[in-house]
């Protein structure tokens, strides 16, 4: 048997993500996949609770970070590590990638202190796979503007999803060999082709 996979998605809100991540985890279940599927930050009742407190509670940036990192120990802990050694496939609605997004590049944050807390929490996991949604930041606000409530980080300005943005593009071009990004401005139909060709590859 092949090596259970650890997938992540990730992309500005408002990208369109979490549809997509629905489809393609049905369609890797239709290929025989046993997978599970969970979240940052949460996937776990302690970063459930830990996500409530960070998507509401005003904070200091580099408090976010460290929580961030509080909830996401737990969750390689109590669930993305055991599942890989069994065997199930794990999909995560965001990881690490999100947090020097969003608290470094929208944050500032500084990447050293990041890249502290990545080698301290999963200094030896990886995602084998990250989708990124890249999306312009005006068609992901528009999307967004449909919403009838907006947590801390979606109400963000514009700029500060500029600067995520970015700060996702520049880390998939770091490892360009861990991400695949998808053009998610296109069409559903379109972005589920890209998704097909990329389920063909795994
Ligand atoms: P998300 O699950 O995309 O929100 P929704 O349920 O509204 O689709 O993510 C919640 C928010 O958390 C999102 O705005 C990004 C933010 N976030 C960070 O800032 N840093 C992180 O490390 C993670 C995992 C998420």
């Amino acid at each position: 048997m092949s090596k259970a996979k650890f997938i992540t998605f990730e992309g500005v809100d408002g990208a369109g993500k979490s549809t997509h991540l629905e489809w393609f985890a049905d369609a890797l279940r239709q290929r025989g996949i046993n997978l599970l599927m969970t979240r940052e930050p949460g996937g776990t009742p302690l970063g459930e609770r830990l996500r409530e407190i960070l998507l509401n509670e005003p904070m200091h940036a580099e408090t976010e970070a460290l929580l961030m990192f509080a909830a996401r120990r737990e969750h390689v802990a109590q669930v993305i590590r055991p599942a890989l050694q069994q065997g199930i496939w794990v999909i995560s609605d965001r990881f690490s990638d999100a947090s020097f997004a969003y608290q470094g590049g929208g944050r500032g944050v500084a990447l050293t202190k990041l890249e502290q807390l990545e080698q301290w929490v999963h200094g030896d996991l990886q995602p084998d796979l990250t989708l990124l949604f890249d999306i312009p930041v005006e068609v992901a606000r528009q999307r967004l503007a449909n919403n009838i409530s907006l947590d801390r980080f979606e109400q963000e300005q514009g700029s500060f999803f500029e600067k995520v943005r970015q700060a996702y593009l520049a880390r998939s071009q770091k490892t360009p060999d861990r991400f695949a990004v998808i053009h998610a401005e296109k069409t559903r139909d379109e972005v589920q082709k890209s998704l097909e060709k990329i389920i063909a590859s795994i």
